[in-house]
């Protein structure tokens, strides 16, 4: 299991800014009105969007693989994606899935188990750190001379994973080319309907010197599917 003995790590890491200025953000761009829907998030950890959502009105629920941060979370399960086999055919409005997708070392099965467990004319939306920033030897280069910022692609077309340290341990981000989720969730039926890239906000580039010049460098990607 890829996250065991990641709980304790991921408690101190939710607290991130970047959670408030980026992620949240983009997330609720790419969310339809949740008011009254029920709407299950896999991968839930401590529950920092599952609170977001049940503030917007949701009745919210959450899955983790991890026994630890589903219970922190509340309202929320222990199970292992792609399985989400405690969740009966059409039962939710809608599925949300924060920053986790990268963290699956496959796609099988993923997007027809969230097809499975929403109704009919229902939702599902995603963000991702950007795949052009997991790929291994892919990142931003600042060129010492006059600070401009370069992507450096690195093995995009390839599957890879990169191990990011996390406290006493690492975490490992899976890699696949954009193309790779957009066919896995067409496949399994879903419709796109909204689709955004993201660079660093203006808020963190002003906040810390050394995101300046990353304005036109993808880094966060939300989309939303409709069934
Ligand atoms: C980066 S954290 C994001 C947590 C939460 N979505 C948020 O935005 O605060 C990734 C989460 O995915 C969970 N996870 C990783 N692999 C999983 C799997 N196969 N099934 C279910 N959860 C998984 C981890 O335990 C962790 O809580």
């Amino acid at each position: 299991m890829e996250w065991a003995g990641l709980a304790e790590w991921w408690l101190e890491e939710a607290q991130d800014a970047a959670y408030g200025t980026e992620v949240l953000p983009l997330l609720r761009s790419v969310l339809p009105g949740v008011a009254g829907a029920t709407v299950l998030e896999v991968g839930c950890g401590e529950g920092q969007v599952l609170r977001m959502l049940t503030e917007a009105g949701a009745i919210a629920f959450g899955m983790d693989s991890e026994q630890a941060l589903a219970r922190r979370a509340g309202q929320a399960f222990r199970g292992v994606l792609p399985s989400l086999a405690a969740v009966r055919d059409g039962a939710v409005d809608g599925i949300v899935c924060n920053l986790v997708l990268e963290h699956l070392p496959s796609l099988d099965r993923v997007f027809d188990e969230w097809y499975r467990v929403t109704r009919p004319g229902g939702w599902c939306t995603l963000v991702v750190n950007h795949p052009l920033q997991t790929a291994p030897g892919a990142g931003p280069i600042t060129d010492p001379d006059d600070g401009e910022v370069f992507l450096r692609v690195g093995e995009y077309f390839d599957r890879g994973w990169t191990d990011e340290p996390a406290g006493e341990g690492t975490v490992r981000f899976h890699h696949r080319p954009l193309g790779e989720v957009l066919e896995a969730a067409a496949m399994a039926g879903w419709r796109l309907e909204r689709f955004e890239e993201r660079a660093v906000s203006a808020e963190m580039r002003s906040s810390d010197p050394s995101w300046s010049g990353h304005e036109h460098v993808p880094r966060l990607l939300g989309a939303r599917w409709r069934r």
